[in-house]
């Protein structure tokens, strides 16, 4: 019996945990959820006695119900197969360490039926109609966006939940070149990303980078206004709101979500890679440290002939100077405690 209940319990506490930390699970969906709660589909998962005994609900939204820790379900089946979802279920943590979803010890029989439900939480995306249609490239990227449910990982302004980084800034941090590499086919840049490869046709990767790259701040108000309206601790009020503006401007985009790095930058001297920036408040003065992501850099190439590596983008104009001080203050955070 214990062994059984073991796993709500940690759940449990692993729910209340967020809901104290304030952070992840002040998610939101703003955008219409993509199945309707009374489709066929969204029922043969609710129905589940699988997903009820498991409390999959209690993190993860179909039909716009359940939780918002994890993405929402409802187009799950366009984005992964049979095996990976099998993989996911059987142990989350091989697939993508350090993740929150727990390891619910699922028999085979589970495993068969939730793959089974999963798989046909799909919809066929109609692109041809879409490319061919009368709208403009822009257009047609965004309403494959919202087709391809990308909404279930990614935040523009509030909307969508915010599994992967923000695209509030997305084009002013990466060029249209490297979006269209990274959406044919995400594990090349990064292996082992959790991004998945959507398998997207020439003409799809064309109409969503040009639709990518217009994201270039304009919800940037929209995300400033919901941070003013968040309550922080008073001791820990900087740290908690740089961690709100680093997120805001995707730095997480390269230096990944606490300044750990191992985010690639190919062609980028030394190591292709953006820099571990969890350690840079001891190595390098205040001043100079802001320096670098107000004014930006850009780094070496490793191949003079090679492409050009990313750079770290210049925000001043767009991040204010206090929104400055505000992130060192998280970047002070970050390093290790001895
Ligand atoms: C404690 C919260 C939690 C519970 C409980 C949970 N998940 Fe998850 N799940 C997550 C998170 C968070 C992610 C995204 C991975 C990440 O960001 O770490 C995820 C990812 C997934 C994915 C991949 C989604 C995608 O868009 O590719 C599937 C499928 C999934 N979960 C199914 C389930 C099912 C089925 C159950 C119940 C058996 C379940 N989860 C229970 C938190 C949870
Ligand atoms: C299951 C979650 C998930 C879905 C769905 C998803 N992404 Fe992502 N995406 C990620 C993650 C996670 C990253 C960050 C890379 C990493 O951590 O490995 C990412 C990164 C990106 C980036 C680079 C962001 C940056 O800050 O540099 C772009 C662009 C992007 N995704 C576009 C899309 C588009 C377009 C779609 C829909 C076709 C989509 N994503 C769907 C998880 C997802
Ligand atoms: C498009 C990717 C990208 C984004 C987004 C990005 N950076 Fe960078 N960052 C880099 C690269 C690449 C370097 C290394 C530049 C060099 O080699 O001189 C760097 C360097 C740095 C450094 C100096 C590290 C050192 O050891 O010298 C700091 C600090 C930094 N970034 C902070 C930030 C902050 C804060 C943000 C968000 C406001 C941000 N970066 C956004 C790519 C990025």
């Amino acid at each position: 019996m214990s062994r059984k209940i073991f796993p709500y319990i940690r759940l449990l506490l692993l729910i209340c945990g967020f809901s104290l930390l304030g952070l992840s699970s002040v998610s939101a969906k703003d955008t219409a959820p993509p199945l309707s709660a009374n489709s066929p589909e969204a029922k043969a998962f609710h129905g589940s006695k699988v997903v009820k005994l498991r409390g999959c609900v209690a993190c993860h939204a179909v039909g716009g119900v359940g939780g918002a820790v994890g993405p929402n379900l409802d187009r799950v089946g366009n984005r992964r197969d049979a095996d990976w979802l099998r993989k996911w279920l059987k142990n989350p943590r091989a697939v993508k360490p350090g993740t929150v979803m727990p390891n619910l010890h699922l028999s085979d029989k589970e495993l068969d039926e939730l793959v089974g439900i999963l798989s046909h939480l799909k919809k066929e995306v109609n692109s041809a109609t879409i490319l061919n249609s009368a709208k403009s490239r822009v257009e047609k990227g965004e309403k494959l966006f919202t087709d391809y449910d990308c909404f279930a990982c990614h935040q523009i302004g509030r909307s969508g939940m915010p599994i992967g980084p923000n695209l509030t800034w997305l084009g002013k941090r990466k060029p249209e070149t490297w979006e269209s590499k990274w959406l044919k086919e995400p594990g090349a840049i990064q292996p082992g990303t959790f991004m998945p490869n959507f398998h997207l046709s020439e003409g799809e990767i064309n109409a969503l980078t040009g639709f990518l790259h217009t994201l270039q701040g304009q919800k940037n108000q929209e995300l400033k206004d919901w941070e003013e309206n968040i309550a922080f601790s008073m001791d820990s009020r900087p740290r908690e709101i740089g961690e709100r503006i680093y997120i805001r401007f995707g730095c997480n985009g390269c230096h990944g979500k606490r300044g750990e790095g191992g985010y690639k930058n190919p062609n980028a001297a030394p190591a292709e890679k953006s820099p571990v920036i969890n350690t840079v408040t001891a190595r390098m003065s205040k001043s100079d440290v802001i320096d670098v992501f107000m004014s930006g850099r850009q780094p070496a190439k490793l191949d003079s002939a090679g492409t050009m590596p990313l750079s770290c983008p210049a925000w001043k104009g767009d991040m204010t100077d206090e929104e400055a001080e505000y992130v060192y203050a998280f970047l002070v955070s970050l390093a290790p405690k001895k």
